[in-house]
């Protein structure tokens, strides 16, 4: 059974990413995967600064989390738009987990927890578009990574009405495309990473 990891690019408490991430893990299990969803906010890590790393290493939550990627065939990721981009907080997660540990051999490479692996990428913003200017970003960091970035990708638009609280998406073109994705990286994590 494949096992993706699923986590949004916000730490925010009421995150629509998180939601999202939260109804995208059901559609994984529901499409025969296995599902574990993170939330960032559990793992504070400092921003990346090289005297910080150079001073006391991989500080211990993203120790934790690199961990927790190793684990995992696929990434199933909700990626907020701040100004056509990806947050802050995605981009220090992906730079800190990119770096090597030790020796940089085998599993302490920097490429270990993102090479073979294959994501879907989803987005979630209140505004008209979706937060889809963020996700060529992305694409583009975890492509250099050694990511398969499957091609289609899920922006949900006027998340504040079709994410609500309670779980689950409004949006029937929107739980659609989600449940879609799900299923396509499902089956592509069975196909890309198979696990002994
Ligand atoms: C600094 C900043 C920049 C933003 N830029 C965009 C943007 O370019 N496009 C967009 O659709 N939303 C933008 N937003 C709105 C966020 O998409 C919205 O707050 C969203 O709910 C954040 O994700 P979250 O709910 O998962 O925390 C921006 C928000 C902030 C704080």
């Amino acid at each position: 059974m494949p096992r993706i990891l699923v986590f949004a690019g916000s730490a925010r408490r009421e995150s629509l990413n998180k939601r999202l991430a939260r109804a995208a893990a059901a559609f994984v299990r529901e499409a025969g995967g296995e599902a574990t969803f993170v939330d960032l906010d559990d793992y504070p890590i400092a921003l990346y600064h090289g005297d910080l790393e150079a001073a006391s290493g991989m500080p211990e939550h993203a120790t934790r989390l690199r961990r927790l990627f190793l684990e995992h065939d696929a990434l199933l990721i909700a990626a907020p738009e701040n100004n056509s981009s990806i947050t802050a907080l995605l981009k220090n997660t992906i730079d800190w987990l990119s770096r090597d540990l030790a020796d940089g051999r085998g599993e302490n490479s920097g490429l270990a927890p993102w090479r073979g692996k294959v994501a879907g990428l989803m987005a979630a913003s209140p505004g008209a578009f979706g937060g889809v200017r963020a996700l060529p970003h992305l694409r583009q960091v975890l492509s250099a990574l050694g990511v398969t970035v499957l091609g289609t990708q899920v922006p949900v638009p006027r998340a504040d009405h079709a994410l609500p609280a309670e779980g689950g998406i409004t949006d029937e073109r929107a739980a659609r495309a989600v449940r879609e994705l799900a299923r396509a990286l499902v089956e592509a994590a069975g196909r890309l990473a198979p696990r002994g």
